[in-house]
């Protein structure tokens, strides 16, 4: 059964549909990269699977389970597109972080304690242990994307859905942070990822759904590494892409 099973969906803003009857399942342990332009529909579509904005028309299953239904919300992290942790009232790195535990203080399931050591865990992981009670205004831009990642990691999710998760972190960073990925998908995460780089992380992807305005045009193959594309013997035509172009395929324009 899949984590995730996304069905026609489609998503309007003010009558314009940006995604339109986008189907995409996501396997236990799968790693798949969601990618396509600007403007595609990639954050749309997974701000719809993460409950933030409304269908249009089609179904979300998480878990087998209507995402109307759907309340175990900790099964699933989200790492929303940069839009500065900071907005809003100041907090810090530790409280942003434990936002993610909220499900699970919900349910009153683990102690306090518990949630503190899983806060203190993941900004650890994200190597900013030391910077826990800083306010995040105070934070350079990849440290507050750092304290996201941590925030979605804080709950030991099931399914791990991150849009464009180290735009503005360092190379080093990235690496970083693509090998704490990559130990959640050894451990069995899936992982849904918006990205337009093939990153650290791309040799672990499974598949990759390139979206062209708010349409799936590939579900496949992922991106094979720029080496293979420059070579001369290389065709550009892909298994999986019926014969498109490259420029279909990427979505671009
Ligand atoms: N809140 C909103 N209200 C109205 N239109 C929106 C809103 N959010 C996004 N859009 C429009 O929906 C379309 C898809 O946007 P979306 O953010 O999903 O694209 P994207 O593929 O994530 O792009 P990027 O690579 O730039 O992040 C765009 O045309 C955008 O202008
Ligand atoms: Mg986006």
């Amino acid at each position: 059964m899949p984590v995730l099973n996304v069905h026609g969906a489609t998503v309007s803003y003010g009558g314009r549909a940006v995604v339109r009857g986008v189907d995409l399942a996501v396997a236990p342990g799968e790693a798949v990269a969601l990618m396509g332009a600007n403007g595609s529909g990639k954050s749309t579509l997974i701000k719809a699977v993460a409950g933030l904005v409304p269908l249009a028309g089609g179904t979300i299953e998480l878990f087998g389970t209507a995402q109307k239904r759907f309340r175990d919300w900790k099964r699933v992290g989200y790492v929303p597109q940069r839009t500065g942790a900071a907005s809003g009232v100041p907090s810090t790195a530790a409280e942003v972080v434990s936002q993610g535990r909220l499900a699970h203080r919900l349910l009153g399931m683990p102690s306090r304690r518990a949630d503190r050591d899983a806060v203190a865990r993941s900004l650890d992981e994200v190597g900013l242990a030391d910077h826990a009670h800083c306010s995040v205004d105070t934070l350079s831009g990849g440290q507050q994307q750092r304290v996201l990642i941590a925030r979605a990691l804080a709950t030991d999710p099931e399914l791990l859905i991150m849009d464009e998760p180290t735009v503005g972190v360092d190379a080093e960073t990235q690496a970083a942070l693509a090998a704490v990925v990559a130990d959640r998908i050894d451990a069995g995460c899936a992982v849904l990822l918006v990205t337009h780089e093939l990153g650290p992380l791309t040799d672990r992807l499974d598949r990759a759904v390139v979206l062209a305005d708010g349409r799936v045009v590939h579900d496949g193959e992922p991106p094979r590494p720029v080496g293979e594309h420059a070579d001369p013997g290389h065709q550009h035509s892909h298994p999986h892409s019926n014969g498109q172009t490259a420029e279909d395929f990427w979505g671009g324009k």
